[in-house]
């Protein structure tokens, strides 16, 4: 069989800003993606507002010019007024995203109060930057620190009504309740990895590090919580891959960088996710309607073709990197 669909948007990527960039940049289309949200946490210095994004997108842009870079900017409590609204002028900018201290890499220098940050959501709110949340509490027990969080997101929704928010990665049945419970100001991405693993996969028998990402994979029901809350068909939900490249040598050490990276693979794999799960008729909205709508953007127009007809075997790495499902057969591919 053969399915046509728009080419993919990926509201959550990381590329990086060393020699991990051109192994994941170059390989964007490969994956089927087209647009993109890129994530700030980048060293040696973090994209802070909309100066440091134009500067990024223009280095992603030298490696893959065919790709459309939508910046986000780090939050912190320095974040001022003007950059804020430097920020929503910028074309490059689509969001402002914050990090908790500490929970994540690249995060040190992330937000450890939410109350230093109130007086930057209501300029968001006011000049209509979306927040888009690593929804962890730092220092709670790993496998609760996105349940904590979920009293924080609710407070925000109340006071900030106007704000749009998105809580990236959610992993857990709770956070899908609780997302259905908010305004519809509020969506929630979710990820691949989230889809095909549990804490199991990580932590039973053998410890696998290449599938140790922050937040963790949770348990089965939860699994079957975000499959539920895409098979609703509900738009809060859409799609952001997380795509975190780290090179095995990194993964493999005495101290794992959390992060999976899935960018070369999006379209074969999250087919292949779908048609598993009996979904395969929510691929087109979750992957390009419903973020698109709810930032606001055009639909794509370009499109891509996936076949089931030959099977796929998800390669053991790229340039160093290990993907999500390395060496595993898939049913779907790119059509040829
Ligand atoms: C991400 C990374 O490596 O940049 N890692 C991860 O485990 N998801 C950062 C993040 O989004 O938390
Ligand atoms: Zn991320």
């Amino acid at each position: 069989m053969k399915l046509t669909l728009p080419a993919f948007d990926d509201f959550h990527i990381h590329l990086r800003n060393d020699d991990r960039m051109p192994i994941a940049t170059s390989r964007l289309r490969m994956g089927g993606v087209i647009r993109g949200i890129v994530m700030p946490n980048i060293v040696p210095k973090s994209v802070d507002d909309a100066e440091s994004a134009i500067a990024y997108v223009g280095r992603l842009k030298e490696v893959e010019p065919n790709f459309t870079y939508l910046a986000a900017i780090k939050l912190s409590p320095s974040t001022t007024e003007q950059m804020i609204i430097d920020a929503v002028n910028c074309p490059d900018v689509l969001i402002g995203k914050q990090y908790p201290a500490g929970v994540t890499t690249n995060s040190e220098n992330g937000v450890t109060d939410i109350s230093s940050m109130y007086e930057v959501y209501g300029w968001m709110e006011k000049y209509g930057l979306p927040l888009s949340l690593h929804g962890e509490v730092p220092r709670t027990p790993v496998l609760d620190a996105e349940h904590a969080f979920l009293p924080i997101l609710r407070q925000l929704n109340k006071d900030f009504p106007n704000l749009k928010i998105i809580m990236e990665h959610i992993s857990t049945a709770e956070t899908v309740k609780t997302i259905l419970e908010l305004s519809d100001k509020v969506a929630a991405t979710i990820t691949p990895q989230h889809l095909v693993l549990t804490i199991n996969d990580i932590l039973a028998g053998r410890l696998n590090v290449h599938n140790y990402c922050m937040p963790v994979a949770k348990t089965e029901d939860d699994r079957q919580a975000l499959i539920a809350a895409i098979k609703s068909g509900n738009p809060k939900f859409f799609f952001g891959s997380d795509s975190a490249p780290h090179y095995r040598t990194a993964k493999e050490a005495g101290k794992s960088s959390p992060g999976i990276f899935s960018t070369p693979v999006i379209a074969p794999l999250l087919t292949s996710i779908f048609a598993e799960n009996d979904m395969l008729d929510k691929l087109e909205n979750f992957t390009s309607k419903f973020g698109a709508e709810f930032y606001g953007l055009e639909r794509n127009t370009e499109t891509i073709t996936l076949s089931d007809e030959e099977p796929y075997i998800i390669p053991d790495e790229f340039e160093g990197i290990v993907p999500l499902c390395a060496n595993k057969k898939i049913a779907w591919n790119l059509a040829k």
